[in-house]
This record gives structure tokens, sequence and C-alpha cells, in this order.
């Protein structure tokens, strides 16, 4: 309510202001913030500034933990720096550093630190996301399992979590701390808690916790700004230094991703910021850059449609009318869910159709991305915008209804202004034209002038420029949106793109009435063009690339988007620490995958960077006096002019040397029955025996259970219980409700004869299933019943002040049917070997679950399985049980190529209940269920994969039907080709087997 009040005072001032040209009245500079703790990181009302300059933050969010190979974060960096973003969010999961209360560990892949370096070596700053609370898809939503055990609300003031986060924060805390922009260090701001905006109800915003975990953050010696992500403008933990919000408005239809809604584009965020912290700049900590899929869901590929090119050119230009100077978009680069980080809604991958893909492939999101980010790079006038009339922007400058153009103007430097025209109906795919009727200096100007109209075809936005400095030219306007300028040889070259085959007008502003005139130089595009008083206008049709030179003084590129995607825009570093943050000499490169580094010493320019097609031809706009000599990815290249005076070579040659990877099926495949413990000479003596409760309140119902996994420290896996108990005679068979998390399943048996499973499906959590027994037992027997569970991930914990993570994961009720006397005697359960005490320190608490194999380690290389049969998982077995397999082979994929390689496994026999796991030297980097899907390509990183020597494939084959089952297919297979000078990849650490004592 009070929300809409302050939006209808917002829009009737914004239609006052959008009349006129000046905003004056608007544009008193508050004084710089800072937090009292440092002068690096301030800010004001309009940006953050670093060392007192103004920047706007554009990047989006990356996880350490879902990239395990610690050499491969540069690479991603790069990537990301080459977009012409300048910054990266990331979580950081105290569940996988703390799995045993009071020991964290950060060794190997959960050292931090190599993450910091890869930042600081690509020139991208860091916000730092520690939680305690991180959501994020993982188990838990962060929270360690032993965190289910620990009475009390978590997420609120109550002493008993408090106590529990109080030794990860710290030193987590510490260890960003030392990585500070104020200790060298690329960690410009910290973000306290995640979406601290919904509370189990009777609960509400705990202040108390809110300024604890700020008092415990700063203790831990955090000085940068302190920042919170609301899950919507909403108003809650008002505390932090720059309050902020997160916004997802294409939602998660992975199935429909054409489908949107027609009001999706959210237009009262400025209106809601000003409302809560108008001293502050208006920051999105998330803005979805990507959606999650589920069990059973639609693929990544999907998602990657559903927030496409479209969607970031329609959202994110909407985010650049609202003056967001922090854009983060989740996700950047996704990653992958091996081993247990996922939470039940999601699968292994957690691709998350975003930017660069999980495979650390670029789709064509990538370079749309790149356009925009560039330009915000170039246009500081922006830095200082305030739009102006967001709720009256209908028909607003163009008299077309079917439009909304939002007017955002440099409120200090008053000049320059923004319109960004989209459709006021957002699912349409209507084409409009359009006059833009807008104030400039040489005052109001119905563009185009020359003929004709504008265009804006279906799901697009395109942001036209008044008044827009580049360099010493001053563009009086265009409607062709730019890309990047930059001055280089006292020359401004502009960069300038439409939708192919659109009419565009760009009008250049000089101080005499003596204006140069344009003349085509390159290209086969005609112009128009009229000299107006001061002025000179030029039409155009942005098809293929024409250059046109403005006088002497300009050099004006006219690209299709095709073409605008080909651009680079790369610095040289200059000296010190902080030299590869640097936005000074911009060099201009066409061409290429990904273009990287460019280096200048002297009279030569080197330049890095990936190609995936043979022969590319590369275009470098550089200072002539330091690229005489160029050299490309080391050696010189031979460059000519064109006829304006750029560089030009045609000699650019990929290596995409051919390699055969090992057909699986012609392996040599070893096997081993993964499930004696249904058999009689079986011994369960060395298992928990399950004699604890918990009651928990899952949002208002109370749940106990003393057959939960995680009150034994078994939080992840594959679950194994085991009930014994003396027959009365009369069962005839018996019901468990057994809990696991979405798409979970489990089997049962009687001694060892299966009674059945509860395959599984995408909707359920929990299944309550009866099984009948086949026999009738002898009054006096004893028996056992086995159940083996999945477990798929703690749920989150999304309200505070709820208990929703401590959702059991086990068997909550069970009940022998015929029999009302029978009682088990003991429970008994396991889950991985030493549960908290994990074995394997080296791939962490979550890789393995709790199946025989696993116990014993046959997951590990060295494993010596000599002595087992042969037989592989694409014969598999023919009844119901668990099956293990090994296999061994070699790469040769030699250096300076990127091929990313996948398991690949096929799916026509969707009726047969099977679920399987793929062990990589160790890693488990696949689970796949075989009936519900989607994945059936699992990423597997090179570092996990050793490229250029053996390794060591292990496969889990858990058969649900009393038919068996078997893998129709199982393959490797390359998901890209590129030449690349990626930064070399170490391996990770691949210890091998050696005997576990205790195992059972
Ligand atoms: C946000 C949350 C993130 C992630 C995202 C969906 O609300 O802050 O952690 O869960 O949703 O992917």
């Amino acid at each position: 309510m009070l929300l809409w009040t302050f939006s209808v005072l917002l829009c009737a001032l914004s239609v006052a202001f959008a009349k006129s040209r000046g905003i004056s009245g608007r544009h008193v500079l508050r004084q710089t913030q800072t937090n009292g703790l440092q002068d690096i990181v301030t800010w004001d009302e309009y940006s953050f500034m670093i060392n007192g300059e103004r920047i706007a933050l554009f990047g989006g969010e990356i996880h350490p933990y879902r990239m395990p190979v610690q050499s491969l974060h540069l690479d991603v960096f790069q990537k990301v720096k080459a977009l012409g973003f300048n910054a990266v969010s990331f979580y950081i999961f105290w569940g996988i550093l703390e799995p045993k209360r009071g020991e964290l560990s950060f060794e190997g892949f959960r050292d931090l630190q190599p993450f910091f370096d890869a930042a600081m070596e690509a020139g991208i700053y860091l916000i730092a996301r520690p939680g305690p609370y991180i959501n994020a898809e993982t188990t838990g939503g962060g929270f360690p399992g032993w965190g289910t055990s620990v009475s009390g609300l978590w997420r609120t003031s109550n002493s008993s979590y408090v106590d529990a986060y109080q030794n990860y924060i710290k030193t987590v805390g510490s260890k960003i701390a030392e990585n500070q922009i104020t200790n060298g260090g690329p960690v410009i701001l910290v973000q306290a808690e995640n979406e601290y905006s919904g509370w189990q109800e009777p609960y509400s915003e705990d202040f108390v916790y809110e300024s604890r975990l700020l008092e415990d953050l700063r203790a831990a010696g955090i000085v940068v700004p302190i920042t919170t992500n609301d899950a919507w403008p909403g108003g809650h933990y008002l505390e932090v230094d720059v309050y902020g919000y997160d916004s997802y408005p294409n939602g998660f239809d992975c199935a429909h991703p054409n489908t949107w809604l027609s009001d999706a584009v959210p237009e009262y965020f400025f209106g809601a910021h000003e409302g809560f912290n108008p001293e502050d700049l208006n920051a999105v900590y998330e803005f979805q850059g990507g959606a999650i899929d589920g069990w059973g869901g639609a693929g990544y590929a999907n998602c990657a449609v559903l927030t496409g090119p479209e969607f970031e050119r329609v959202f994110y230009k909407n985010e650049f009318a609202m003056s967001t100077t922090m854009l983060s978009l989740y996700m950047l680069y996704g990653g992958t869910n091996w081993g247990g980080i996922g939470m039940p809604g999601v699968y292994t991958s957690y691709d998350y159709g975003s930017a660069i893909a999980e495979d650390r492939t670029l789709r064509e999101k990538y370079y749309e991305i790149k356009l925009q980010a560039n330009f915000w790079a170039v246009s500081p006038a922006y830095l200082t915008s305030r739009p102006m009339n967001i709720f009256a922007s209908q028909a607003a400058f163009t008299g077309n209804n079917a439009l909304k153009t939002t007017q955002t103007l440099d409120a200090v430097g008053n000049q320059t202004g923004f319109y960004v025209v989209r459709q006021t109906d957002a699912s349409t795919n209507a084409i409009q034209t359009y006059q833009l009727t807008v104030p400039t200096s040489a005052g109001e100007l119905i563009i185009p002038q020359l003929e004709g109209n504008l265009t804006l075809s279906g799901k697009d936005s395109k942001i036209h420029v008044v008044d827009y400095q580049a360099g010493s030219t001053t563009l009086l306007y265009s409607t062709g949106e730019i890309m990047t300028w930059a001055t280089i040889d006292g020359r401004d070259i502009i960069l300038i793109y439409g939708n192919e085959g659109e009419i565009h007008e760009t009008a250049f502003k000089f101080n005499t009435s003596t204006v140069p005139s344009a003349s085509v130089v390159s290209g086969s595009g005609t112009i128009k063009q009229k000299a107006n008083g001061n002025s000179l206008v030029i039409q155009y049709k942005t098809t293929g690339q024409t250059v046109v030179a403005i006088g002497s003084k300009a050099l004006l590129y006219i690209l299709d988007r095709d073409n605008a995607y080909e651009f680079w825009v790369l610095h040289p570093p200059s000296a010190g620490p902080f030299a590869h943050f640097s936005t000074e000499n911009p060099i201009i490169i066409k061409g290429g995958y990904l273009m990287r580094s460019v280096f200048i010493s002297g009279d030569t320019l080197s330049v890095t960077g990936d190609l995936n097609q043979t022969v590319s031809s590369l275009e470098i706009i550089a200072p002539a006096a330091s690229s005489k000599v160029v050299k490309f990815n080391g050696k010189p290249i031979h460059t000519g002019k064109t006829a304006y005076g750029t560089l030009k070579t045609t000699q650019v040659i990929a290596t995409l040397p051919s390699v055969t990877l090992p057909n699986l099926s012609s392996l040599k495949w070893k096997t081993a029955d993964s499930l004696p413990e249904i058999t009689s000479q079986y011994s369960d003596e060395s298992w928990t025996v399950a004699n604890r409760t918990i009651t928990v309140n899952l949002l208002g119902v109370e749940v106990t259970a003393n057959l939960s996994a995680s009150l034994y420290g078994y939080h992840t896996g594959n679950t194994l219980w085991r009930g014994h108990f003396n027959a009365s005679g009369s069962e005839t068979g018996i019901t468990l409700d057994v809990w696991g998390g979405l798409a979970f399943g489990y089997s049962i048996w009687l001694d060892s004869d299966f009674l059945g499973s509860w395959e599984g499906d995408a909707s359920h959590s929990t299944f309550e299933g009866t099984f009948d027994f086949p026999r009738v037992l002898v009054a006096g027997s004893s028996h056992v019943i086995t159940v083996l569970q999945d477990h798929m991930g703690l749920e989150e914990n999304w309200a505070s002040a709820g208990e929703q993570f401590k959702t059991p994961r086990g068997i909550v009720n069970f009940e022998f049917l015929g029999s009302n006397t029978t009682k088990v005697d003991v429970w008994k359960v396991t889950g991985n070997l030493g549960g908290e005490d994990y074995v394997d320190k080296t791939r962490g608490a979550l890789n393995e679950g709790g199946l025989f194999a696993e116990r014993q380690g046959w997951h590990l290389p060295g494993f010596d399985d000599s002595h087992w049969d042969t037989g592989s998982p694409t014969v598999g077995i023919s009844q119901a049980g668990v099956q293990f397999y090994r296999t061994e082979f070699n790469l040769n994929v030699p250096s300076g190529v990127d091929y990313p390689i996948a398991i690949a496994v096929s799916n026509t026999t969707t009726g047969v209940h099977f679920r399987s796991q793929f062990y990589v030297n160790g890693y488990q980097f696949g689970k796949y269920v075989n009936h519900i899907g989607p994945q059936t390509i699992f990423s597997v990183p090179q570092g996990i994969l050793n490229y250029q020597g053996s390794n060591t494939l292990a496969v889990s084959l858990w058969a649900a039907d009393p038919t068996g089952a078997e893998l129709e297919s199982l393959n490797l297979q390359f998901t890209a080709k590129v030449d690349s000078v990626m930064p070399p990849v170490v391996n990770v650490p691949m210890p091998n087997w050696t005997p576990r004592v205790g195992a059972y």
C-alpha cells in the first residue's frame, strides 16, 4: 500500500520532469557515503565508487564449489572479463566446509584462495556471499547436515543457531577479509545472509539476528560495505550498508520458454528503491540470468531460451532504464552439482541456461550481454542518471500506445539522455513502428529526421541516446545502439548496431555550422546524409558491416547484430597489483570465438584468444605505434591495413586436432554385487543403531522421527536401513512412509526377498508404499527388513525461523500389516562410511553415499578389481538390486585446445526404473534417474578427467524392478572443440583406493 502511494507520487513527478529537458532540482549530489571503516569502496545515491571513481558494477554469479578444478577458475573469469563485466558475486557453502561441527576444511577444492587469485588475475571485483544461509539450490540451502540436529529456530537470534555459525563465519570471514580491496585483494562487497525476506508464521524479521550477523562479520575483519539481497524490493534488513534486492521476472517454466507474461517487465523497482534507501544506489544483487530446472524438467537448453538474447534485451535494458548501477546476473556460469551438492529440486547439471554453459562454452546469450555490458562501460553519464517517467512510459515520446519508452537522464551532467523503448505488452511478437519526439540540446526533434520510421520487432528493446559524448564526438542522438566507442590515435571509433536490415539514424553535433560530410569507406551499405545547422544527420540500414568516416575525426562502424557480436574490447594491463582492472587504452578486435587479453610492449601488440573455426580473420583497432608488430597467441601474424587505417589479417588459423575418445562399450568392464546386505551372511554389526528422536516444525506441521538419517550423521547419498524383528506369524506385509526429497525412490527386501520399490517421480518428496510379504513367516522366526533409499539432498530453508532443512530423510512411519504385535527390535542405519567423520578428505563429505560399493571405496582409482567378474553396465542385471561396474581408459587430448567431455547416456527405455551414479577418478559427477530425467549428458571438466593419461570410470546401477535394468548406452563425447589458450589445467588430486579399515 505504502509502496503504491509512493509510486503514484513518483509517477506524477516523473511526468512533470519528462516534459522538460532539464531535470533541475534532482541533481543535488548527496554526500558520498562510507561505512566509516575504509574509504576505498564508497557510494552515493547514484553508484558505487572505487578509490573515488564512479563505477557501474555489472557482473554475475559463479559458485567456486560447483567447479572443483581450481585451475579452471581463471578460464571462466577471463570469459567474464571479455564480456565487458567487472564483477562476480559468489556464495560460500558452509555445509561443505564444516561437515562436522568444529572441523572446518579448506583443503583442495574447498580452498577459496585460488578463486580470489583468479579474480585478481582476470581483473574482476568480487562480492562475497558467505551466508550463513545461501539457498542456491544447495543441500540444506548451505547449512551443514549436523545443523538438522541442533534444536531451535535457524536464521534467527536463537542462541543455539548463533553459536552454531560462529566458527564458520569467523574463519571464512577472516579469509574474505584478507582478500578485501583494502588488503590488495578483489573483494569489494560482502553480503550478509541471503534473501532474509520471509518468515515462518508467527515469526517476523529478527532485527537482533540481523545486527548480530553484521557484528560477527565486522569482528571477522570485514570492512568493505555489507549488503543484503532482499528477495524483492521489500525493505528487509535495511541495517546493512547498501540494501538491494533480487528479481527473476521471467520465472522458471523452462517447458514454455517463449511464453512471457504481458506485464513481466518490472517497472516499480526504482520507485521501491527510492522508498527504502534513496540515499544509496539502486542495486540488484541477483537478477535472472537463467533458470533452475528440476528432476523431470525441460532441460537447460530450454532455460537458455527462456532467458535468451530476447530476454536479455528487454529485461536488462529495463534495469538500465531504472538507473541500476549494480546488476549481478544469477547465474553467469552455473557449474555442476557434483557429489551431493544439490538440493532435491535440481539434478546434477547446474548449467542454469546461463551465458557461459556448464562446459564453459559461450552461448549466444553471452554475445548479447557483451553488447550491453560494453555500452554501460563507456557511458559514464549513466552513472548519475535517473529514470524520469517510469509510470508514464506508455506512448511517451512515440505517441504509440503499444510502446513504452523510459526517459533516463543524466542528473548531474544534465546533458545526456537515454530513451529505453520496449513493447507495452511484453508477450507480443508484433512489429511496432514509431518516431521518437525527444528534447535535445538542439531543441525538440522528431527522429528519424530524414525519412521513414523506426521499428521494434517483437520481443526487443532499444536504448536510443541523446547528447551522448563519445570522446570528442558528440552524438546529438543515435537510434542505432552503441556497443562501444574508443578514441584511438586521435580518432573516435564508434560501434553502432541494430537488427539486420533496420533503419536507423545518427546525428553528430559540431561547434560550427561547417559540418564535415560522411563517406562510406568500407562495406556495401549506403547512407543518406544531411547537414542540418550544426549537425550532420546520417541514415542507414544495419546490415553486415559498413564503415563510415565522419570527417577525419570519427569512424562509425554500422553493424548488424551478428557482426556486432564479433567485437571485443580489451585493455592492456597497467602496472601494479590491480593492473588487470585497467579500463584505459582500449583495443578493439573483431573476430574469433573469444579474445582474452591484449598486451603492449614497445611497438608490439600481443593478443591472446580462442578460435573455433579453422580460418578466422581479425580486424584490430589499436594505436599504430604500439601495433607495428602484432602477435596472436605468441606468434607474429602478418597484418595489412584497411582503407580506413585499421589492421586486418586473414591469417589466423585454428588448430583443431582430431582426437578419438575411447569407445566405452569396447572397454573391459569388471563388475560386482553392491547389495550384499540382503544376503544371509551379511552382518550389520558395525551399523549405527537408530535410537534417537527429533521433532521438527515443518511450516506449522510437527513431525517426530527417529529414523532420520541426519540424526546419525548421514547427510548425503544413498541410505540403507535394516529393521530386525521377530515374526508373530500373521504378518502379511509392511507399509512404509519414506522421505527422501523430490524424485527419490526406495526399494525394500524382506531378508533376501525383493518386496518392491517406490520408483519415484518428479513430484513426490515422500511416499507411503505397501509391500506384501511373499510368504508366511514362521512365528518366532527372526527377520530383517532392508530399505535402500535415495537421498536427494536436504531441503532448503528459504523461510526463516522455519525448520524446513531439518525435514527427515528416512522412514517416518512404518507398520506391519496383519499383525499389530510385531515390533522392530532394532533399526540400524548406514550412509557414507564414517558419516560426519567421512573417509575421503580430498573429495569431501558430500562425494560418497552409503552404497556398499561407496563404503568400500570401489569408486576410487587403484582399487583392485581383478578378482571381479567381467560385466558392463550396458549388460546390466536381471533382477532388482545394486550392481557396480568399473573400467579404465586413457585419454590423450593435446594441450592448446579446450575439448570439454561429457558422459552421455541414451534413454528410450523410459519404462525401466533404475538409478545410476557415475564416478570419474572417484568424483561423483552424475546421478541419473532413467525414468525421470531429463539429464542425459553429464559434463565432466578437464582436471576431473585426466586428459593425458589414465582414468577410472565407475558406475552404480540400482535396478528397482524385479526384471532388473541396464544402461541402454554409455559413451564419452566432446561437447565442443575450441583452439584455446586457456590457462593450463592442473588435475585435481585423485588419491587411489587404500584399504578402508572397518568398512562394512
Ligand atoms: C534466489 C536465491 C538464490 C537461488 C535463486 C534461484 O531467490 O537467492 O540462492 O536460489 O533464487 O536459483
